[in-house]
């Protein structure tokens, strides 16, 4: 059985409520999907802090350099300047393992509801690329005449050639697979910052040449912001620099319902150094302790994970399990309008993952290359059973599951008669209704 070692750097505020749903969760789906995990818990952080003055032991890069994974909840404390705890420990990790791509998609999940009118699921269905280890984040400057009247601050933004053009190809490649759309939007301000961006419109341009098949469009920050709210819909790969990817995924995150749903990988595509995964949002000490935390965010950045480790099926279940609790809405937390706990959030998804619902929604359904919505289903596993032996195609170019959308009998009943030709059922519960087909 293959185990997966992994770092977990629960942090600040709410982000241990959050990572302890995120593991109860992973252990559940590494049962069900038979992997191992052994998860080391580091009690870094603010706390830390306190004790011993600083964010983490020193050396405490090496230390997270033979996991197979990082997991890591939010950092941030009310009495602690924020450029201490996050400059000691949370970007020291991004730029010091190379994470130079930051995933963070900004789906429109079913059941969830946009504060833009008008907005169905999956309307607004993208994934910002962020790059991750340079541009305004890259750690040059200083203080000069530091406490005097003269003081001065230079905060250097840092552009290279190689660190644009490795990020606008993940973004390209991404751009290309079946579950995306061949659009990439790149994001920049180089009418007023003309050097830098000027070398990452330049890159751009040049980068996808090569991807003749890929549409593009380049983007000023200020019209991003304006247009992620005006026409989300048209966004598939966004590829912007880090301060810039990092404003505008929490634009996305809220018109995707919420903080409490976007996550997001930081992650070294060459697998030279762990990748980090983690949720968007900070350690909210507004809502620290009250069982308030929706702990989406992060079980859909355990879920990233788990895809990262190279476990498709069990992330594709776990997508499956978050959208089955989302549709169902009986089990969310305030920020999407429900009553329920962190905890409760947490259980519900496990729940669904073990196909206990009460019968209700039944089946998980996939639909291919959703983003195009073709329309066609194909059965993946069957929560009566929980049984997806002979159902799962892996050699359908499924992209991924989104299932599940069928809640009743009756819209079961319906899906045989009307879509016979692509359906298959359960062979081991219900071996009358046939086997999986594909086109
Ligand atoms: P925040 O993301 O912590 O909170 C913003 C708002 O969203 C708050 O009202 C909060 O209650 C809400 N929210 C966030 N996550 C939620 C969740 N899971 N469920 C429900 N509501 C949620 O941002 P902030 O208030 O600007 O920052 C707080 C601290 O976190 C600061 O110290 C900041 O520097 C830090 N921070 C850390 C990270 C990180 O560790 N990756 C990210 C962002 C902010
Ligand atoms: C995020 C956060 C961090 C960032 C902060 C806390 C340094 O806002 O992960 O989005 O800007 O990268
Ligand atoms: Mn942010």
């Amino acid at each position: 059985m293959t185990t997966y070692r992994i770092a977990v750097i629960p942090g600040d505020g709410i982000g241990p409520e959050v990572i302890d749903q995120g593991l109860h969760v992973l252990k559940g789906l590494g049962r069900r999907f038979d992997f191992g995990w052994k998860f080391r818990s580091l009690p870094w952080g603010s706390d830390y802090y306190f004790k011993h003055g600083r964010m983490m032991p020193e050396g405490g890069l090496e230390t997270l350099r033979p996991f197979d994974a990082i997991y890591f909840g939010a950092v941030g404390h009310p009495e602690i300047h924020d450029h201490v705890t996050l400059n000691n420990l949370l970007l020291p990790i991004r730029r010091g393992f190379d994470q130079y791509v930051c995933m963070r998609p900004g789906l429109l999940y079913p059941g969830v509801k946009s504060p833009l009118n008008g907005k169905k699921a999956r309307d607004i269905d993208m994934v910002v690329i962020r790059e991750n280890t340079e541009g305004e984040y890259a750690n040059v400057g200083g203080f000069h005449y530091e406490g005097t009247p003269q003081e001065m601050a230079a905060q250097t933004s840092v552009f290279t050639r190689h660190g644009c053009e490795r990020v606008i190809r993940f973004a390209f490649e991404l751009a290309r697979r079946s579950d995306r759309r061949r659009k990439v939007t790149s994001v920049t301000k180089s009418n007023a910052m003309g050097y830098g961006m000027v070398l990452w419109d330049r890159v751009f341009e040049e980068v996808s040449a090569e991807f003749p098949d890929v549409a593009t469009e380049s983007l000023l920050v200020d019209a991003a912001c304006m247009d992620f709210i005006r026409r989300p819909e048209d966004f598939d790969v966004v590829v912007a620099s880090n301060l810039f990817g990092d404003i505008l995924t929490d634009i996305a995150a809220m018109i995707t319902g919420s903080m409490g749903l976007a996550s997001s990988g930081n992650i070294d595509p060459e697998r030279r150094f762990p990748s980090m995964f983690e949720p968007v949002h900070g350690s909210a000490p507004d809502i620290t302790g009250e069982g308030l935390a929706n702990p989406l965010a992060a079980i859909l950045s355990g879920a990233m994970m788990v895809r990262h480790l190279g476990q498709e099926e069990a992330a594709d279940a776990l997508e499956a399990a978050v959208v089955q609790t989302l549709e169902a809405g009986d089990a969310l937390t305030p920020d999407l309008g429900g009553k329920a706990s962190t905890e409760e959030v947490g259980d519900a998804v496990l729940q669904a993952l073990n196909g206990r619902n009460n019968g209700v929604p039944r089946i998980w359904w996939v639909y291919e290359n959703l983003p195009r919505r073709r329309g066609r289903i194909h059965l993946a596993s069957c929560s009566f059973c929980n049984d997806g032996q002979g159902l799962h195609d892996s050699t359908a170019p499924t992209g991924r599951w989104y299932g599940p959308f069928t809640t009743t009998d009756a819209a079961i009943e319906q899906a045989l008669q009307t879509r016979a030709e692509d359906l298959g059922g359960c062979g081991v519960c219900q071996p009358g209704v046939g086997t999986l087909r594909t086109r």
